[in-house]
C-alpha cells in the first residue's frame, strides 16, 4: 500500500473537526477546544485513505465522527480498510469513481471483517443468526407457502431476519438493502451482517454489551426476550444501576462483580465470564429449542442440527450463573425450568397437536395451506405466541410471562382449540376455508451462493 508520513487529529465530542498539518488549525495539527478531548494520532496513513476521511467530514460528517470516536479510528484502521473494493466485486460503487478512483463498496460483509477478526467471524458464521435464512426457507409457511408477499416480508422479515442482497454492475438492488438483518446473505457469498449488534462506524463494544442491541429483534408477542429480561431481578438491576457500569472494559475482562453486577443478554449468551469461553455462536450454552412447537434438543433441530452436547451447553450456562450465585441456587432454577419445558410438552402441546391431527384425518380441516382456517390460526398462535412466552418466562426469570402471558393463556387458548374441535366434529361439516389477504409472495426460494 503506497503510504506517507502524516500526521492527523480529530476531536472527540459533540463538535468534530478533521484537520491535516498545515492545513488548518494550531501548528502541531491539533485543534484545542476547552471541554472537549484532544486526541492526536501521528502515523502513517496513506494519502488514500486521508482523502476519504478528508471529503466525508464534509460531505457526511456524521458517519466520520461515529469512525473517530472507534476503537478502530484509535488503530489507524481506516474507511479504506473496509471499503476498498477487490476487482471482481459486483458491488463497486461506479458512480463514486468520479470522486475518488480507489473502487469502492458499500457493503462491508463479515468477509471483509474477518480479514482482522477471523475468529468471531468463523464463530457467527456457524451460529443460527448467520444461517437463519436457510432455516427459514426449510420450515416457515409464510414463505413457503406464500402467505404473505414482496412489500409484508421488506418490510418485517428482512430486517430481522435478513435479505439477499443483490448487486448487479454496481447497483444495488434497493429492495435488496439497506438491510442489517442478522442472517443477510452478502453479494460475496458470507452470511449475515456484524452490524445487527456493532453498529457503524462506532462498532462499539459497550452497545453490544446491552441488552437494547438484542431487543430489537428479540422482542414481541412471539419471541419477548426483552419485554421478559426488563421484568426479571436482572434487568431491574440494570435499568438501576447500569448507568454507572463499567460497558467499555476490553474484551474478555468485561468481569461479572467488577464492571457490572447483573447479567445481561450479553454476559449470559455471549462474554466470557470466567473460564467460560466467550463465543458468537449464540447457539452455544443452550440446552433445549425453546421456540420450537414442540421443545426437542438442539442437536434434533433438522434444519440446522447443531453439533453441541446440550449437556456440556448446560454446565457452560451454568458456570455463568455461579459467578454470582451458589450451585444450589443455579441448579434450583434449571430444575423448574426443565420442568415447565416438560410440562409445556406433555400437558398443552402434544394433546393439542392430536387434536389437531384428528381433524386433518376426518377431512375436516384442510391440509392444503396453513393458516387459512380459524383453527390453524389458534394452533399457531397457541405454540408460538404462548406457548413459547411459557418457556422464555421460565427459562429467564419472568414470573409475568411464564404465568400470565404463557400458561395462562395456553389454558384458555386451549379451550377455544376444544370447543372449535367438537363443533366441526359435531357438525361433521369441514371448517371454513378463507383466502389469506396479501397471500402473493413468491414461493420459490432464493439461490444462496
Ligand atoms: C472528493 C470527495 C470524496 C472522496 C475523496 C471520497 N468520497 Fe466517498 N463519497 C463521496 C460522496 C459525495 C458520496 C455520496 C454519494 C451520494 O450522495 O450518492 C460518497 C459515497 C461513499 C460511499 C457509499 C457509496 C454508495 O454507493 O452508496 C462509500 C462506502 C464511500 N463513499 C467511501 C469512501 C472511501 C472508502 C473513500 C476513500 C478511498 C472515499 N469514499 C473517498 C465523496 C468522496
Ligand atoms: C470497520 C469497518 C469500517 C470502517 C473503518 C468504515 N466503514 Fe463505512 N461501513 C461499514 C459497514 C459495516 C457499513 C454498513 C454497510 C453494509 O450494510 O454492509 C458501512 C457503511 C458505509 C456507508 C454507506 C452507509 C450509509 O449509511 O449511507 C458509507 C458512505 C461509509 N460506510 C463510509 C465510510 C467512511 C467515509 C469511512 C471512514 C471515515 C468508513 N465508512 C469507515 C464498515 C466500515
Ligand atoms: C484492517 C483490520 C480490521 C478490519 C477490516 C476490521 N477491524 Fe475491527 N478492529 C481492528 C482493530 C485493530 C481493533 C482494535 C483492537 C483493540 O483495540 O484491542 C478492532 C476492534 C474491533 C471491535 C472492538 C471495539 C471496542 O470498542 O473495543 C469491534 C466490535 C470490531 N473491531 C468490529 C469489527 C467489524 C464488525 C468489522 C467489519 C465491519 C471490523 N471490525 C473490521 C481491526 C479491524
Ligand atoms: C422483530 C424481528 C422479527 C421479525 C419482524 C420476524 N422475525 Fe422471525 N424470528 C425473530 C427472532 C428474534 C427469532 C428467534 C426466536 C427465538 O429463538 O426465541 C425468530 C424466529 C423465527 C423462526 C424460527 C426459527 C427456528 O430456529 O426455529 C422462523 C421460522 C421465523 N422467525 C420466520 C419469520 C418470518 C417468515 C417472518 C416474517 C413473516 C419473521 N420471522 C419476522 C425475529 C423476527
Ligand atoms: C448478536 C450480536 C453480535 C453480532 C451479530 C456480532 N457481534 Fe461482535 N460482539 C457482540 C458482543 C455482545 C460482544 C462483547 C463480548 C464481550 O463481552 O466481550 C462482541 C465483541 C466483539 C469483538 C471484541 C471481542 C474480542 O474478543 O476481541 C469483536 C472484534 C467483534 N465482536 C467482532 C464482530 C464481527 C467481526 C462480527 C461479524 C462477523 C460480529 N462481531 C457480530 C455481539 C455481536
Ligand atoms: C437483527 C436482529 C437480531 C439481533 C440484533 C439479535 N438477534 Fe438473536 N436472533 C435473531 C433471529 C432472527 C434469530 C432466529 C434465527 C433462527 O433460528 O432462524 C435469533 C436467535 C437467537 C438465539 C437462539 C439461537 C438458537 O440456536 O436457537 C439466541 C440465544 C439469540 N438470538 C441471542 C441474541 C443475543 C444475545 C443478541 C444480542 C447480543 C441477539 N440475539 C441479537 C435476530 C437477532
Ligand atoms: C441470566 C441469564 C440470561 C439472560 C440475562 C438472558 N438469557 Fe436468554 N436464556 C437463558 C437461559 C438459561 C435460556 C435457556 C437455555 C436452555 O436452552 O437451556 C435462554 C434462552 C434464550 C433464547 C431461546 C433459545 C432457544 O432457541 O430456545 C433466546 C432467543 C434468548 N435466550 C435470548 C436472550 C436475549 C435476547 C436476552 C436479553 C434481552 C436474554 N436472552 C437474556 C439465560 C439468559
Ligand atoms: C453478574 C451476576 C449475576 C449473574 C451472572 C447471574 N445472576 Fe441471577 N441475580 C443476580 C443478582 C444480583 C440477583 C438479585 C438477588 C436478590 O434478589 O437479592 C439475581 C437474581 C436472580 C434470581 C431471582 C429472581 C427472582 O425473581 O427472585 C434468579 C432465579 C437468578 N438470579 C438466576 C440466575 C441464573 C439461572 C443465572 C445464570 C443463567 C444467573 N442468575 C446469573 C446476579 C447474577
Amino acid at each position: 500500500m503506497e503510504s506517507s508520513p502524516g500526521c492527523f487529529s480529530y476531536l472527540v465530542g459533540p463538535l468534530l473537526a478533521v484537520v491535516c498539518c498545515g492545513v488548518a488549525g494550531a501548528q502541531d495539527g491539533s485543534l484545542a477546544v476547552p471541554g472537549l478531548k484532544t486526541i492526536r494520532i501521528e502515523r502513517n496513513i496513506s494519502p488514500t485513505a486521508k482523502g476519504c476521511i478528508e471529503c466525508h467530514s464534509t460531505t457526511s460528517p456524521g458517519m466520520v465522527a461515529d469512525w473517530a470516536d472507534s476503537r478502530h479510528a484509535h488503530s489507524n484502521i481506516t474507511c479504506l480498510d473496509c471499503h476498498a473494493a477487490g476487482p471482481a466485486d459486483s458491488d463497486i460503487s461506479k458512480k463514486h469513481l468520479a470522486w475518488e478512483k480507489t473502487p469502492i463498496s458499500p457493503i462491508v460483509s463479515p468477509k471483509d471483517c474477518s480479514r482482522c477478526h477471523p475468529t468471531e467471524a468463523a464463530e457467527f458464521d456457524k451460529s443460527k443468526h448467520a444461517r437463519t435464512l436457510e432455516i427459514l426457507w426449510q420450515i416457515d409457511p409464510w414463505l413457503k407457502q406464500g402467505l404473505n408477499n414482496a412489500i409484508e416480508r421488506a418490510t418485517g422479515c428482512d430486517h430481522c431476519h435478513g435479505s439477499v442482497v443483490k448487486a448487479v454492475n454496481g447497483q444495488i438492488d434497493p429492495a435488496t438493502w439497506p438491510n442489517v438483518g442478522i442472517g443477510r446473505v452478502n453479494p460475496d457469498g458470507s452470511r449475515g451482517s456484524c452490524s445487527s449488534c456493532h453498529t457503524r462506524h462506532k462498532f462499539s463494544l459497550a452497545e453490544a454489551r446491552k441488552p437494547e442491541a438484542c431487543g430489537q429483534c428479540h422482542l414481541g408477542p412471539d419471541h419477548p426476550q426483552i419485554e421478559i429480561y426488563n421484568e426479571s431481578k436482572h434487568g431491574a438491576i440494570y435499568h438501576a444501576e447500569g448507568h454507572s457500569w463499567n460497558w467499555g472494559a476490553a474484551p474478555g475482562t468485561w468481569s461479572p462483580g467488577v464492571d457490572y453486577r447483573a447479567p445481561t443478554c450479553s454476559t449470559c449468551h455471549m462474554s466470557q465470564v470466567g473460564s467460560v469461553k466467550g463465543s458468537h455462536d449464540v447457539t452455544e450454552r443452550l440446552a433445549w429449542e425453546t421456540q420450537a412447537p414442540l421443545t426437542i434438543r438442539p442437536s434434533e433441530f433438522k434444519p440446522l442440527p447443531a453439533k453441541t452436547d446440550w449437556k456440556e451447553e448446560r454446565e457452560k450456562m451454568k458456570g455463568v450463573c455461579r459467578a454470582c450465585h451458589s450451585p444450589a441456587w443455579t441448579n434450583g432454577h434449571f430444575d423448574r425450568f426443565d420442568k415447565a419445558v416438560e410440562h409445556y410438552n406433555e400437558t398443552y402441546y402434544k394433546p393439542a397437536k392430536k387434536i389437531m391431527d384428528d381433524l386433518y384425518e376426518k377431512n375436516l380441516l384442510s391440509k392444503d395451506k396453513f393458516l387459512d382456517e380459524k383453527l390453524e390460526v389458534e394452533f399457531y398462535e397457541f405454540w408460538h405466541h404462548e406457548g413459547r412466552r411459557a418457556r422464555f418466562g421460565a427459562a429467564m426469570m419472568a414470573p409475568d410471562y411464564a404465568w400470565w402471558h404463557g400458561f395462562y393463556e395456553l389454558k384458555k387458548r386451549f379451550m377455544e382449540i376444544e370447543s372449535q374441535a367438537e363443533e366441526l366434529l359435531r357438525t361433521g361439516k369441514p371448517a371454513t376455508v378463507h383466502k389469506v389477504r396479501g397471500a402473493d409472495g413468491d414461493t420459490t426460494p432464493p439461490k444462496l451462493p
